[in-house]
């Protein structure tokens, strides 16, 4: 019993409306509720996917695991509390905030807020309509995307998310930076999307490297590219296939500095006949900084 996706990801921003703009007039997401001092999008039926909080770090703030069902997160909670880990019922005001009926709040080793929750609000009344005319994003089963967090503590990091929350390996890269060290990238999976976490082993100004959003066709893609000029957005990658989990994609600055990779096509896994492997490239073609 672990967790079943990445269902919303939290930024504290500094810049509320060039993060706006970003999100529905580069990405296409649909913009939810907001008061101000905070904002939503949507990314499909669900109420938000990302939501942003008006604040200096430039960073993200939180991530919220989905779990199936009330009774998969009284067990997560159980095992939890048998591990030591502290894990506190969220009040009222934090669920009402989110809109899911029970989430449990934890902080993982590295310090990011991990929210675990069940009953997402889906808002199957008011569909889905992208302002930049994205066909659709993968999200389902498969969650809101991806995150690759940085940190040092990669062996508690490890150990919080596979053997407490249930991630599983999917695979590994090693990039080489110097003839005498390579640094390995560890890959994981908590449903069939090929990676829903990402864990870099490396001291960074920011928790995150990047958040990954996958839409549904490589033309979804290709117009985001088209964007690129007309938003006034810094492209930081070419477009490029990436050796693990052969997502189609190319990478840009958000006005917070760290990046998103906008992506289509990534394979699944299964683990009923998944094998863990280890690639020596990050891409199999493309993804050159610009
Ligand atoms: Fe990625």
């Amino acid at each position: 019993m672990g967790v079943a996706s990445l269902g919303y990801i939290g930024f504290e921003v500094s810049d509320l409306k060039a993060w706006d703009d970003y999100l529905t007039g580069f990405l296409g997401l649909m913009p939810g509720h907001g008061n101000g001092a905070s904002a939503r999008y949507r990314m499909d039926d669900r109420a938000f996917r990302i939501h942003l909080d008006k604040g200096a770090a430039d960073d993200i703030s939180f991530i919220g695991l989905e779990v199936e069902t009330p009774e998969g997160l009284q067990a997560l909670r159980e095992r939890l509390e048998k591990a030591g880990v502290p894990c506190a019922p969220a009040s009222d005001n934090l669920k009402k905030e989110r809109g899911v009926r029970d989430l449990l709040v934890l902080t993982d080793p590295a310090g990011l807020q991990v929210e675990v929750y069940v009953g997402a609000t889906a808002l199957t009344n008011m569909p889905f309509h992208s302002p930049a005319g994205v066909s659709g994003f993968m999200t389902g089963g498969q969650g809101a995307g991806h995150v690759v967090l940085a940190s040092e503590k990669i062996d508690e990091n490890r150990d919080f998310y596979t053997r407490l929350l249930g991630f599983r390996l999917s695979d590994t890269i090693g990039m080489a930076i110097s003839p005498d060290f390579t640094l390995v990238l560890e890959f994981y999976h908590c449903n069939p999307r090929h990676h829903t976490l990402a864990l870099a082993p490396m001291p960074a100004p920011k928790r995150l490297h990047h958040f990954m959003v996958e839409m549904a066709t490589l033309d979804d893609v290709g117009f985001a590219m088209d964007r690129i000029g007309a938003c006034g957005v810094k492209q930081t990658m070419t477009l490029g296939k990436h050796s693990n989990d052969r997502m189609v994609s190319f990478y840009a600055a958000t006005p917070s500095g760290f990046e998103v990779e906008v992506g289509t096509a990534g394979i699944e896994v299964h683990d009923d006949v998944w094998r863990v492997t280890h690639h020596e490239a990050i891409s199999m073609w493309g993804h050159k900084r610009v």
